[in-house]
C-alpha cells in the first residue's frame, strides 16, 4: 500500500469510528514555550484540559511534526527530524480500553498485520505514579500473553507534557518486529510548571503512529528510507555513504517544510535550526562529492512526494529553492576558508576536540565533515573532546546572554515593540506602492532597527523608497489606533487580514489592525497608537536573494 493510501486509510478508519478528521496544524505552534510542533496532540492541548472542542470529543489527524531531539540518531533506519504523525484523540470520550481496541482493530483487522510479531509495553509505576494495571489487564483480555507485555519505567512509558506544563500520563507502546510504531498516551494528569502532578478531571487519549515507520512495515522495507516517502529523494543522491544520504534526505524535507512556513535561515530560534540543517547538508554534500547546486534539485523531489497532500509546498517551490540556494552560497565562502584551516590543523596530526569545535563554531563545519576529511588523511577526531568543548561553549554563551540582557531587557523589549508595529505599517505601505505581489518573506527586529524581507522582482527606485517612507510617516502622524481581536482563522482571512503560512494557523488567531490601513494575523505585541512611533526612516534597500528584497529601517 502506498503512503498516500496508508494515510487515508488511517483517517477513514477513525472517521468510520466516529472521529472528526482535522487537518494538520502549523509546524509553528500557538504554544510560545515550544519552538516547533513535535506531536499531533499539540493543537489539541487545550481540549485535554476541558475546553470544549469545536470538532467534538473524538478527532483524528495526520500531523506534520518536527523533533530536533533525535538529531543524533538520524541516519539509522527509523529516526527522522521531520515526520508525519497519525493520531486519534479522545477528549473525555473513550479511554484505555477504547483506545487499545481501536488500535488493535486498525492494525490487525484493517491492515492485517501479524499480531504474533508484536509486543507491548506498559508503565510499571514509580514513587509518583502507580503501575498502569488497567492497560496491562486490557492487553491480556485481548489475548496478548504476559510474556509479550513488558513493564517499563517513566522514561519509556510516561509521556508529556509538551512545553512547560500540560496534560500527561502513562502509555502503551506497540512494537512490531522490535520497532516502536504506535504510542498510546492516556492523559490522566496535569503537570504544572514546577513538575507537580494532579489528576485531570477529564481523561483523554492521545495516540501517535509514525507514518514513515508504518510505511516501512507495510511496504516491508529494510528502512524508512526505502519507502515511497523517501525513495524518490534517495534515488537522486549518488555515493556510497548510506548514512550521509539518509541525513540529506531527512534534512532536505525538514528544510522544505520549514521554509514553506515562512521561516528563513537566521541566527536565532527556528531560523537557526533551519540554518544548521542547510549547512549540515552542504557539508555532507562535500563528503559525497556532490556538486554545489545539487541540493536545490532535491526540493522538487520532496514536492513530488507531498504535493497532493500539502499543496502549499508546491506553490512555494521556487521560493524554497531560492532560500536554500542563498544560504548555500553564503555558507560556501565560510566552507572554503574552513577547508584551508582544516589543512593547517591536520598537519599537526590527529584532530583535537577543540580544533574540531573551532571548525564547527567558526566555519560551520558539521562534525561528520571533519571526521570524513580526517579519515581521508588517516587521522582521527577526538569526538568526546568535541562534545565537551560544545557543552562548555553553550554554558558560557548562556551566562553571557543573561549578563548582557539582565539589566536592559525591558527597555530593549519596548523599543522593539515599536519597530514591530512599524513593520506592519511598512508592509502595507509596500503593498500599496509596489503592488499586492509584495509578500512578507522574513522579518527580524533588534532594539535598534527592523529588517524586512519581501517578494519583489526588481530593485526599488529612489522614488519608490521615498513614497513608502512618506506613506508610513503619514500613517504615524494620523495617530491611528491599534486594535487586537481574537477570531477564527477563517474569519480573519475573510476579513482580509494578511497571513503568510497558508492553512497552518491555530484555530483561533490574533488579528492586529492599524486604523483602516493594515490588518495582519500576528502574535503581537504592539503599541497602542501610531503617534508613539516618531519618525520612520528607511536606511537601506538591497537584494536578499532572487526575487527577494530587504529593507532596513529605523525609528528616530
Ligand atoms: N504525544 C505522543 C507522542 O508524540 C502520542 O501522540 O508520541
Amino acid at each position: 500500500m502506498n503512503s498516500n493510501k496508508l494515510r487515508e486509510s488511517f483517517l477513514k478508519f477513525f472517521e468510520k469510528n466516529g472521529h472528526k478528521i482535522v487537518a494538520s496544524s502549523s509546524l509553528i505552534p500557538d504554544d510560545p514555550s515550544v519552538l516547533l510542533t513535535t506531536a499531533g496532540m499539540q493543537q489539541f492541548k487545550r481540549y485535554f484540559l476541558g475546553e470544549p472542542s469545536p470538532y467534538g470529543n473524538k478527532v483524528v489527524s495526520c500531523q506534520q511534526s518536527f523533533r530536533t531531539s533525535d538529531i543524533d540518531r538520524i541516519g539509522d533506519k527509523t529516526h527522522l527530524i521531520f515526520f508525519e504523525m497519525l493520531g486519534n484523540f479522545s477528549f473525555g470520550d473513550y479511554f484505555k480500553e477504547g483506545a487499545i481496541k481501536l488500535a488493535f482493530s486498525f492494525l490487525f483487522e484493517e491492515l492485517k498485520l501479524n499480531k504474533q510479531e508484536c509486543y507491548f509495553t506498559v508503565f510499571k509505576g514509580d514513587k509518583d505514579t502507580p503501575f498502569d494495571k488497567e492497560s496491562f489487564s486490557i492487553l491480556k483480555k485481548l489475548g496478548v500473553p504476559e510474556s509479550k507485555i513488558k513493564k517499563m519505567c517513566r522514561k519509556e512509558n510516561f509521556w508529556g507534557p509538551t512545553g512547560l506544563e500540560g496534560p500527561c500520563g502513562p502509555t502503551v507502546e506497540i512494537y512490531y518486529k522490535e520497532l516502536e510504531i504506535w504510542n498510546l498516551v492516556f492523559n490522566e494528569y496535569f503537570r504544572d510548571k514546577h513538575g507537580k502532578l494532579s489528576p485531570l478531571e477529564q481523561k483523554g487519549v492521545d495516540t501517535g503512529l509514525g507514518l514513515e515507520r508504518l510505511a516501512k512495515v507495510i511496504q516491508n522495507k529494510p528502512s524508512i528510507f526505502e519507502t515511497d516517502l523517501f525513495e524518490p529523494i534517495m534515488r537522486e543522491i549518488s555515493g556510497k555513504n548510506e548514512r550521509a544520504k539518509r541525513i540529506i534526505s531527512d534534512h532536505i524535507k525538514a528544510c522544505t517544510f520549514l521554509i514553506s512556513e515562512g521561516i528563513l535561515p537566521s541566527n536565532k530560534d527556528r531560523g537557526y535550526i533551519l540554518r544548521r540543517l542547510i549547512r549540515r547538508i552542504i557539508g555532507l554534500e562535500k563528503i559525497l562529492g556532490l556538486s554545489n547546486n545539487f541540493l536545490i534539485g532535491l526540493v522538487p523531489k520532496v514536492v513530488e512526494i507531498y504535493q497532493d497532500i500539502y499543496p502549499e509546498i508546491k506553490s512555494k517551490e521556487a521560493e524554497i529553492m531560492t532560500v536554500i540556494q542563498n544560504e548555500g552560497e553564503r555558507f560556501e565562502k565560510a566552507l572554503v576558508k574552513g577547508l584551508k584551516q582544516f589543512e593547517k590543523i591536520s598537519l599537526k596530526g590527529n584532530i583535537s576536540g577543540i580544533d574540531a569545535f573551532h571548525l564547527y563554531d567558526t566555519y560551520g563545519f558539521p562534525l561528520e565533515l571533519t571526521i570524513e576529511l580526517a579519515e581521508q588523511k588517516d587521522l582521527k577526531v577526538d569526538k568526546q573532546g568535541f562534545e565537551s568543548a560544545f557543552k562548555k561553549h553553550q554554558q558560557i554563551s548562556r551566562a553571557g546572554i543573561e549578563k548582557k540582557f539582565g539589566g536592559i531587557g525591558k527597555q530593549a523589549g519596548d523599543e522593539s515593540i515599536k519597530l514591530h508595529t512599524a513593520t506592519h505599517l511598512l508592509h502595507q505601505a509596500l503593498r500599496q506602492i509596489l503592488g499586492e505581489g509584495v509578500k512578507q518573506m522574513g522579518s527580524d527586529i533588534t532594539a535598534e532597527r527592523l529588517r524586512f524581507d519581501f517578494s519583489h522582482s526588481k530593485k526599488m527606485t529612489e522614488t519608490e523608497i521615498k513614497k513608502v517612507e512618506t506613506l508610513v510617516n503619514q500613517k504615524i502622524k494620523q495617530d491611528l489606533k491599534i486594535k487586537k481581536e481574537e477570531v477564527s482563522y477563517e474569519k480573519a482571512i475573510k476579513s482580509g487580514a494578511l497571513a503568510f503560512f497558508k492553512n497552518k494557523y491555530p484555530n483561533k488567531v490574533n488579528v492586529y489592525s492599524i486604523g483602516g490601513f493594515s490588518k495582519e494575523i500576528c502574535g503581537g505585541p504592539h503599541i497602542k497608537r501610531t503617534s508613539e512611533l516618531g519618525v520612520f526612516r528607511i536606511i537601506k534597500e538591497e537584494s536578499s536573494g532572487a526575487g527577494i528584497r530587504r529593507i532596513r529601517a529605523v525609528l528616530e
